[in-house]
């Protein structure tokens, strides 16, 4: 017990990486870009923008170690995979494939993941949210 403890308390020296975030012109953002209701943005940022953009707000227990550095990991994970800070840098093409890919996992319901919407009541979404949602996606 006293060695898990320990462990635990040494954990949270290891340095986070969560700040370091390269800063891009808001216009380069997709909400900036392309055209939605306030609902339909309100709820992506919500349910998707703490891992796929870099205005990720960090809950509390994001500062503590291990879940800290599970945390860190996912989102770098997911920001390689899709980011809607810099959104103008993937090319037409990726951008379409990014959001039909975006539309099926929010239809399937992958994404957001359910760890997440746990945690975060305002990424939950109804079935008829998740359609809406996805729709939209599709006819950017
Ligand atoms: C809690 C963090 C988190 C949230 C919130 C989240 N995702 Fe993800 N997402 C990930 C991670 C991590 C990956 C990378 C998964 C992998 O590599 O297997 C990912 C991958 C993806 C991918 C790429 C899938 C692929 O196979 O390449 C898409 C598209 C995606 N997410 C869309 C979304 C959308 C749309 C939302 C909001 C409705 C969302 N995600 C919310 C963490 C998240």
């Amino acid at each position: 017990m006293i060695y898990i403890i320990g462990l635990l308390i040494g954990l949270q020296f290891v340095p986070l990486s969560q700040q370091k975030v390269e800063k891009v012109a808001a216009s380069q953002a997709f909400e900036n870009i392309v055209t939605g209701s306030e609902a339909q943005i309100t709820l992506l940022k919500n349910a998707c923008y703490d891992c796929h953009s870099n205005d990720t707000k960090y809950p509390w227990y994001a500062q503590v170690a291990p879940v800290s550095l599970w945390i860190n990991g996912h989102i770098k994970g997911a920001r390689g995979k899709l980011n809607f800070s810099t959104w103008q840098q993937y090319d037409t093409e990726t951008q379409k494939h990014k959001l039909r890919e975006s539309a099926e996992e929010i239809r399937d319901g992958h994404m957001p993941p359910k760890s997440f919407k746990f945690m975060h009541s305002g990424a939950k979404m109804t079935d008829n949210q998740a359609e809406d949602l996805a729709v939209w996606l599709e006819s950017i």
